[in-house]
């Protein structure tokens, strides 16, 4: 059986009633996931609807400008526009053989629900999806994408109205409903076996990006870098990796407005260990214990914990993580969009703002970008944040009146 910690993090921190269905998660990740049918399904459908294996594309402008070789791997092409269709259609194919006709997920961004929502539709599954309000007010065409597929899509107006608050929505309507749902965790945090179970469905994300930078480059790339929002891309990234001590793991952390005080995403680099949804990891807390809300541009990267395997690498120092705030984001996700003709979702750019932060200190360096998702989701934040006399100077460099 897999541990159920990483190291001092993880764990099973959650009401008695929820223990049966995480116990019988647990028996059906040992017995069906190792399983070649199972193998042999999961990578069928990952080639054949969602496109694996995804493009490694490299950014000859950026290299350009910033002495940093530029590389990055292509999740926004996925199916659905972002990794997270390989958890979810790994999670559906595993509900379908538990035999349970629901699945019920909780979304930020909604690229999580719009992904569960598709793969419900192509393997014949119910969808319900927990969604903060604020969120559904923030990534309205997500909203109505998960609906078209079919799902029924519930607002959270309890907390900050975000993915914190969808999640424990979520956790509710699972004791309730747990002999006939499966709960598809859409990221790798939670109580075990989540945090297990999605690392190993996103793990091809890093699988491929080493061969094919291998291939390309006949060597490794010196730094993999991804956005940590719960954590689910930059440890699919990282995974495979890990045992090669001469690649520096760099995830990064959503640093909101930046002010000192203010509130972020960031509970790696300014929380402390507590619990929260089940496991023992970083939080942003207060000294009592009480969670603090959590503010990020991006919907995806806005909450106050992280998955237990990236508190554990940083605990062992095999992966750093660093701060990105929404200014720096925002510049990067137009300097992208222009230099190389990508636009990334907002989560994404806080990956791509590091290097073109840090692009001094990288000088000659290559660096893998895991780039998360695409940007057709955030138009709507965007346009409206360059309206921000905040970000006056962003918005003048665009054409047109913005
Ligand atoms: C495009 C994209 N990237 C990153 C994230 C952050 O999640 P995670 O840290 O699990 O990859 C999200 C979450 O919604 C997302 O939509």
């Amino acid at each position: 059986m897999q541990d159920r910690y990483f190291g001092d993090y993880g764990g099973q921190f959650v009401p008695e009633l929820l223990m049966p269905p995480l116990l019988e998660l647990e028996r059906a990740v040992k017995e069906i996931l190792p399983s070649p049918e199972f193998q042999q399904e999961f990578k069928d459908m990952l080639r054949d609807c969602v496109g694996r294996p995804s493009a490694m594309t490299h950014c000859p402008n950026l290299s350009r400008d910033t002495g940093v070789d530029l590389w990055l791997k292509r999740e926004d092409l996925n199916h659905t526009g972002a990794h997270k269709i390989n958890n979810t259609l790994g999670q559906a194919l595993l509900t379908r053989r538990m035999g349970k006709k629901t699945l019920l997920t909780e979304t930020g961004a909604g690229m999580n629900g719009v992904a569960t929502a598709t793969a419900a539709a192509m393997l014949d599954l119910d969808c319900v999806v927990y969604m903060g309000a604020k969120d559904v007010e923030r990534q309205s065409v997500n909203v109505r994408r998960m609906e078209i597929l079919g799902a029924r899509v519930v607002p959270v107006t309890s907390g900050t109205q975000t993915l914190k608050d969808a999640i424990n929505e979520a956790l509710r309507y699972w004791i309730a409903t747990q002999k006939t749902t499966h709960y598809c965790f859409g990221t790798a945090a939670g109580p075990h076996p989540f945090p297990y179970l999605v690392r190993e469905f996103q793990a091809v994300v890093g699988r491929e990006a080493r061969q094919q930078f291998l291939d390309r480059n006949g060597r490794l790339p010196h730094i993999v870098c991804a956005c940590v929002g719960g954590g689910s891309n930059a440890i699919g990234a990282f995974h495979a990796f890990i045992p090669d001590g001469s690649v520096r793991l760099v995830g990064v952390e959503a640093a909101g407005t930046g002010e000192p005080g203010c509130y972020n995403s960031a509970p790696l680099n300014l929380g402390t260990d507590g619990v929260l949804h089940g496991m023992k990891t970083r939080l942003l807390q207060t000294p009592e214990g009480q969670i603090l809300p959590s503010h990020s541009i991006s919907a995806g990267l806005d909450y106050p914990g992280v998955g237990p395997e990236h508190s554990h690498l940083q605990a062992i120092h095999r992966a750093e993580y660093a701060c990105i705030n929404d200014e720096q984001a925002l510049s990067a996700f137009l300097t992208l969009s222009r230099r190389e003709g990508i636009i990334p979702a907002l989560e994404s750019a806080h990956a791509v703002a590091w290097i073109l932060e840090n692009a001094a200190a990288l000088q000659g360096q290559s660096v893998l970008v895991n780039l998360s998702g695409r940007g057709d989701k955030d138009m709507d934040i965007v346009e409206e944040a360059l309206r921000d006399p905040a970000f006056a100077h962003l918005a003048a460099t665009l054409g047109g009146d913005a």
